[in-house]
């Protein structure tokens, strides 16, 4: 890939195609300190107020800038590394990491262990990197006074609060508002289908846990509906089409969102799945296309019901469990309350939480 000039017009050329840059593309990186504030990287100025007729009075490369004089009197000098960087990739950090698959058999996957300066260390890297290779990764050692998963989640982003508050305490509890907390199992499912946008990562931090049940049990989404797809075109393509009702009810708030169980992105490819068989509600269309959903939503259920992907493990107390709500379904097996108590702990993060943390340790790092 690079830049190259022909009669005061830059090009880009990534070897298989030339294409002319923009003049106005390029004054809007302009970086001279009138311009860009250094610190913050943000434009002092409002590019939409330049006039539309920017164009280049003189371009010249110089090692590894291109000095431009633009026909407004300005001039500036440009990194065609940065420059190249830009056309190189959507998203060089989180687009990169490529998903890996799993099922029943999956072993040996890392665990990570909370320590001091954790948030901050190359380990802290890896963990996230781990987490979008699988949706999943647990971290031991982490400390269970005065709900310090909330500090774990600022740590790393910003806690996303919901009318379950700032954080929830998963537990028995007499007259529940949700199945959640009951002692009774928990089938493979998405968290907050209902909510817009969806909670996109659940941490969950095991406190106590006395009973000889309650696994925690976790599914690969995007391998379930990636064997769909292949297995069950049919299938597959009403899910991702049919949008369906998803309503939850409490005293203070009823919320709803309409989406399908599997979402795609524009370019086909696996954005999210939603699955909550105790909330959906599918609209009235011809019997014909109901009949074919209905047999769809009943495979994909058994595929996400099956042993044949499901992981099951004990989380012990001081382990959190952080996982992808968008690409993973998760749930519990029953236990006794009569055997002693399990209490966990959850809270929500974003995305940009995430990906936030993981492009500074990259940059901090030099990874
Ligand atoms: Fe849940």
């Amino acid at each position: 890939m690079k830049i190259e000039l022909i009669q005061n017009k830059v090009y880009f050329n990534n070897g298989v195609e030339k294409k002319e840059i923009h003049p106005f593309w390029l004054r809007e990186r302009v970086n001279n300190k009138e311009y860009l504030d250094s610190t913050t990287q943000q434009r002092l100025y409002d590019p939409t107020f330049l006039n539309n007729n920017v164009s280049l009075n003189k371009v010249n490369i110089n090692e590894n800038y291109l000095e431009v004089d633009f026909n407004d009197g300005t001039n500036s000098k440009l990194e065609i590394d940065k420059i190249i960087l830009e056309f190189s990739k959507e998203d060089a950090v989180v687009k990169s990491i490529k998903k890996i698959k799993w099922d029943s058999t999956l072993e040996n996957i890392k665990n990570f262990k909370y320590q001091e300066n954790f948030y901050n260390s190359e380990e802290m890297h890896d963990l996230l990197i781990s987490f979008y290779k699988y949706g999943f990764v647990i971290i031991k050692n982490i400390p269970t006074t005065k709900n310090y998963i909330v500090e774990f989640a600022n740590s790393i982003g910003s806690v996303r609060r919901t009318n379950f508050g700032e954080y929830f305490d998963v537990k028995s509890k007499p007259n529940p508002n949700d199945l959640a907390y009951t002692s009774l199992a928990l089938s493979p499912h998405t968290d907050n289908p209902y909510r817009n946008p969806v909670p996109c990562i659940q941490l969950l931090h095991c406190i106590q846990s006395k009973v000889s049940g309650g696994l925690s049990t976790l599914v690969d989404g995007y391998n379930v509906t990636e064997d769909l797809k292949n297995k069950y075109p049919e299938f597959y393509k009403i899910l991702t089409e049919v949008k369906v009702r998803f309503k939850f009810i409490d005293k203070e708030v009823i919320l709803e969102t309409i989406s399908p169980l599997i979402e795609l992105h524009e370019d086909k490819s696996f954005k999210q799945v939603r699955f909550s068989p105790r909330l959906d509600y599918v609209p009235i269309l011809e019997k014909e296309k109901l009949d074919l959903y209905y047999q769809a939503r009943k495979k994909l259920s058994e595929m996400y019901n099956s042993d044949t992907y499901r992981i099951e493990f004990k989380l012990e107390p001081k382990d959190l469990m952080m996982m992808d709500n968008y690409r993973l379904l998760h749930g519990r097996t029953s236990y006794e309350t009569s055997e002693g108590e399990r209490y966990l702990q959850g809270c929500y993060i974003d995305y940009d939480s995430t990906e936030g943390k993981l492009r500074h340790l990259k940059r901090k790092f030099n990874l």
